[in-house]
């Protein structure tokens, strides 16, 4: 399968059909036994892993399903710290722009205890986009919010996708989510199985039905 570049993709399916499984071996992340993943023009199957370190850091941002939030440092230094690993210093611009159209900017000194799941999963998303990723990989990134917070997040992922071009792959179990993205892939049992093109909530709702019958 494609994800062309600006786009936005919504990866949904039941429990288990292996929607993280996916993600994982398109970030790296995990090492697929079989094909060929390619992101812009690095065949990253093909990389060791010296060389997969440095894409996964300077192509890729990562939301996992879990927060993975480090609990002793403050928001700010989570959202900083795969640059500070790289020894690259913040863009400012950036770094302010990703943080105040998240609403994070006021909670910055807090560390993640401090702050509610909704606001964790921004700074996750903060951390994820602060190194202008070619790509982001979002695993369920609205699984614990609100409503009302979630769609402020699903909002600002469509808005850096029309806007600035970010490519999105975004798993979710929720067919509104994945109304907020240009295409929904569904699966089951590990393979593609449909294939929805400026997805409604309805129609990803009957595609999902579709499988259970
Ligand atoms: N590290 C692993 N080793 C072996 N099997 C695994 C591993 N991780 C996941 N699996 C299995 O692979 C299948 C797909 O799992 P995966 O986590 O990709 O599902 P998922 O679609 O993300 O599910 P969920 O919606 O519950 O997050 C499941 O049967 C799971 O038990
Ligand atoms: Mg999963």
């Amino acid at each position: 399968m494609d994800f062309p570049a600006g786009t936005f993709t919504a990866i949904m399916g039941p429990s288990g059909s292996g929607k993280s499984t996916l993600m994982h071996c398109l970030a790296g992340l995990d090492r697929a036994d079989d094909g060929e993943v390619h992101i812009g023009g690095a065949e990253i199957t093909a990389l060791s892993d010296r060389e997969l370190t440095k894409v996964r850091r300077d192509r890729i941002g990562f939301v996992f399903q879990s927060f993975n939030l480090i609990p002793t440092l403050t928001a700010m230094q989570n959202i900083v710290l795969p640059l500070d690993l790289a020894g690259r210093k913040p863009d400012r611009d950036r770094l302010g722009a990703v943080v105040r159209s998240l609403g994070i900017h006021d909670r910055l000194q807090h560390r993640p205890g401090e702050l509610s799941g909704g606001q964790q999963q921004r700074v996750a998303i903060a951390r994820a986009l602060v190194t202008r990723p070619d790509v982001l990989f979002a695993d369920e990134p609205t699984g614990a919010l609100d409503s009302t917070t979630a769609s402020t997040l699903l909002s600002f992922l469509r808005t850096s996708c029309r806007d600035l071009g970010q490519t999105i792959v975004m798993v979710t179990h929720d067919p509104i989510a994945a109304s907020f993205a240009d295409r929904a892939l569904v699966l089951s049992d590990g393979r593609i199985v449909d294939d929805i093109d400026e997805p409604t909530a309805d129609s990803v709702l009957g595609a999902m039905r579709s499988l259970a019958a």
